[in-house]
């Protein structure tokens, strides 16, 4: 038993000496101390042994074992060692090479002028709404005085969801007014960005998704007066002091007066010229008096408040701004037309 006891360890610590990765050194810590390994199963011969012989040989295998254990705990921390040299070196990291250049994007000229207009709104006190695309035809619609039969209605101008026509994609931004009309507390002064859908063909100035900017005031004594102050004060931030403006009378089912606000035309100041198509105005945007009828609906009470809205047309702005000619160009996302601006 001395001799197999011998042999056992100086196989185990040749073997280990020799082991490479810790997988290996595991190995033969199962190989020799393990339940079934073969110093265990010498030990189960212990029995056989004389009564004098046992405490020797008991002796022995404890010392030998613990040799081999000593071995192992070398064994492992040298192949830790050279696993984690290994992996060192082959991850290593050359940080003084140059990086792939990165292109980053670039802001849209759309979102830089609704940028600058919520700015300007946000100085003046408004506060700044979002509201659903799909929407209901009594918000797009019927709320906005617009009832059954109105042209505006048509099947071949709005996307319906339903064949009774009651969802649909909204045509305008308007249904936002009554949207803030039922929700919000008294005095309102709110604008209300987001896209519209109309079913229009592509070309240079449609397209059946644009952008709408809807703006509402309501409260005591708000006149005519009030839209036309605030709105020229817009139109001079924008595009700069002194540029002047002028408002004609116009129909919107939601507001009693409507009017149209043009822009004198920057390109010719007014003379009249080929961007403005010789008017030497250009129509911007839609507005109006908020209509009683509309106020009622929403439960607010006519004979008290008052209020005025408008509606814009985002890209459009944006093209006059940028002096952009095609609205395709708005859309196509073209990096190289984008970092123009
Ligand atoms: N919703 C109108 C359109 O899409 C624009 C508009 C006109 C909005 C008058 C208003 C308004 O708030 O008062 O043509």
């Amino acid at each position: 038993m001395k001799t197999m006891l011998e042999n056992i360890k100086r196989e185990a610590l040749e073997a280990l000496n020799a082991a490479e990765l810790p997988e290996h050194v595991e190995s033969l810590r199962v190989k020799y101390l393990g339940k079934k390994g073969e110093l265990t199963a010498i030990l189960k011969q212990m029995g056989k042994l004389s009564a004098e012989e046992r405490p020797i040989m008991g002796q022995l295998a404890n010392l030998v074992r613990s040799d081999i254990e000593n071995a192992i705990a070398q064994a492992s921390a040298a192949a830790d060692q050279r696993r984690m040299a290994k992996r060192l070196e082959e991850e290593a990291l050359d940080v003084t090479i140059p990086g792939e250049p990165l292109e980053i994007g670039h802001k849209h000229p759309m979102y830089t002028v609704l940028d600058e207009i919520k700015d300007i709104f946000v100085g003046m006190g408004f506060q700044i709404l979002d509201g659903p695309e799909i929407e209901q035809a009594d918000y797009n619609f019927t709320k906005l005085n617009t009832d059954e039969g109105h042209p505006a209605r048509e099947w071949s101008d709005t996307f319906y969801f339903t064949e009774d026509s009651s969802i649909l994609l909204r045509t305008q931004t308007s249904p936002m007014q009554v949207r803030a009309m039922e929700t919000r507390p008294l005095p309102i002064r709110v604008i209300a960005p987001g896209r519209v859908y109309r079913k229009d063909e592509v070309d240079a100035t449609h397209s059946p998704m644009f952008h709408q900017i809807e703006g509402l005031v309501i409260d005591k004594g708000i006149t005519m007066g009030d839209l036309k102050g605030t709105l020229n004060t817009v139109v001079e931030k924008l595009y700069g002091a002194g540029t002047k403006t002028r408002f004609r009378p116009h129909h919107f089912p939601f507001t009693e007066p409507s009017c149209e606000m043009d822009v004198q035309c920057h390109e010719c100041g007014g003379v009249g010229c080929r961007v403005c198509k010789g008017e030497g105005w250009i129509e911007m945007l839609g507005a109006g008096m908020v209509h009683p009828k509309v106020l009622e609906g929403c439960g607010i009470d006519s004979t008290v408040y008052s209020g005025w809205a408008f509606g814009i047309g985002l890209e459009r702005t944006a093209l006059r701004r940028f002096n952009i000619s095609d609205l395709r160009l708005i859309f196509e996302n073209d990096i190289r037309f984008l970092t123009q601006f």
